[in-house]
């Protein structure tokens, strides 16, 4: 039996929605078939754009997705990507396999997706190969209303207002993909191309420097020394790869309860990133003004077999649900200083939500997860008082349980619980401070296989059921989660 306290009369921040962030880039089938069909397709879509996709992403509540890349944006050039379709350049997408890339996914189908799902755009400014002037021109054409050249030319590409266009990276993965820079040099390059991505007309900016690769530890210090003035978001990349070697990372499916925990183990290592980054930014920044944007994240593994290695295709398991329930569930308790993440990648790509074939389409269990989970947006976290049971794995120990709460506007409470075990239940005795629940109910996502999936034929193996036997009485919530589960409880005065 666990024994839990919730202190539901104590805030302790808020989760920002922007934590449930989405990242969709030119790589693969994400963009080109998995959102992008083009509007003569049989595949129906609104202006291009799947349906099916729109209808899923609404359904998840995407506060912010980014986009282009990824490597792609620093090797990208927006100019190329407005204007007549056809007429548009066919360049390399030399990131990603090598494949052409059209153009005909843009700058205007990009905002128009943003707007059909209810996400803010967060766009990646190429530093790597792009100039300073480019990157001014691209704000100026997406934001200022009146007249100059690129407000002109984006009337002329049909659009008349300008779109409101919050978050911008000045550049991605600079120290790798994004131009090889050392932060010195990087830091400069930043304060120069960030002091012309200006606010036009009432438009605010909120600025997103390239942050480190995992534990870089010394990129954050030379970036916060040197920039932490300029920006209001560093950010920060980390995979989880099951075997840690970028050569041979492991499957997606066909795995045994060794690689279950070796991935779960290595998925917790993100709280040790946060806490260490989060402490070199406390140096320069106490008052926590610039966050931690961890804007890409997930599992990485080998490729689907018989696909392209250069899509990073990738099925998506039990393991990817419990992967999804327990960073977010970190990114909640460290939500002080981690005010954005953004998962790779939306569809069709490492760890996606929505996974497509054709005109079919499929909600993974991380998408089950997203959706699940959504009652925390903006919600006020609560501290939870428990000690949770330990899993020995080899020379490792990890936690069983991964947990999350918090206050809603309307006063309900959510509990989001992660079960870790392959083998053992967890049964829960919950006792609620400072709030009167009456009612309470719960939506459960397991299976009986780790590796449990949802395919083109099977779309529905996985997907979250009701929880039942929840027991409400004197204030105390009982419940009891299976092996390898997910869960989250409402809780209702
Ligand atoms: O998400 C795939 C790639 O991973 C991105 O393009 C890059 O930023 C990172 O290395």
């Amino acid at each position: 039996m666990i024994k839990m306290t919730i202190n539901a009369d104590a805030s302790k921040g808020t989760i920002s929605r922007n934590l449930y962030g989405q990242f969709a880039e030119h790589l693969g089938r994400c963009i080109y078939e998995g959102i992008w069909v083009g509007k003569d397709s049989p595949i129906p879509n609104t202006d291009g754009i799947r349906n099916d996709v729109i209808g899923a992403l609404k359904q998840a509540a995407v506060p912010v997705l980014r986009w282009p890349g990824g490597c792609f944006a620093d090797e990208y050039h927006w100019k190329d990507g407005v204007g007549p379709i056809h007429e548009r350049p066919r360049m390399i997408n030399n990131n990603w396999g090598g494949v052409e890339e059209n153009n005909h996914f843009g700058t205007h189908e990009f905002l128009r997706l943003c707007e059909l799902i209810g996400a803010e755009p967060y766009i990646s400014g190429n530093v790597g190969s792009g100039t300073v002037h480019e990157m001014q021109q691209w704000v100026e054409y997406m934001t200022f209303d009146g007249t100059s050249p690129m407000a002109d030319w984006r009337k002329r590409n049909g659009r008349e207002q300008p779109w409101k266009l919050t978050y911008f990276g000045v550049g991605n993965e600079n120290w790798g993909c994004g131009g090889n820079m050392r932060p010195e040099y990087y830091a400069d390059e930043y304060r120069r191309y960030a002091t012309y991505v200006r606010n036009y007309s009432g438009n605010q900016i909120y600025k997103i420097a390239c942050g480190a690769n995992e534990d870089n530890y010394h990129w954050t210090e030379v970036l916060m020394r040197e920039a932490g003035a300029y920006m209001d978001g560093l950010s920060m990349h980390y995979y989880t790869l099951p075997t840690g070697d970028w050569k041979d990372k492991g499957e997606a499916v066909g795995f045994g309860t060794e690689e279950w925990y070796v991935t779960l183990s290595k998925t917790l290592h993100m709280e040790e990133l946060i806490i260490k980054h989060s402490a070199i930014m406390d140096k320069y920044d106490p008052d926590k003004k610039v966050a931690l944007i961890v804007d890409e994240w997930g599992t990485w593994y080998n490729v689907e077999p018989g696909t392209n290695p250069g899509f990073l295709y990738q099925q998506n398991t039990l393991r990817d649900a419990l992967v999804a329930g327990i960073n977010l569930n970190l990114f909640h308790q460290h939500c002080d200083r981690v005010r954005m993440a953004n998962i790779a990648q939306v569809v069709n790509v490492l760890q996606a939500m929505i996974l497509t074939e054709g005109s079919r389409m499929l909600l993974t269990p991380t998408y089950h997860v997203f959706e699940m989970y959504k009652v925390h947006q903006d919600a006020e976290r609560l501290e939870i008082v428990f000690d949770s049971p330990k899993i020995k794995h080899g020379d490792d120990e990890i936690p069983q349980l991964s947990v999350s709460a918090s206050r809603d506007a309307e006063g309900r409470i959510h509990l989001s619980v992660c079960n870790l075990s392959h083998a053992d239940d967890a049964e829960f005795r919950t006792e609620l401070r400072g709030c009167n629940t009456a009612k309470a109910s719960g939506r459960l996502l397991t299976a009986n296989r780790l590796d449990a999936h949802n395919t083109f034929d099977s779309p529905e193996t996985i997907k979250p059921v009701s929880l039942e036997g929840i027991v409400l009485k004197d204030g105390i919530v009982s419940f009891r989660l299976p092996p390898a589960s997910v869960a989250v409880i409402a809780l209702e005065g």
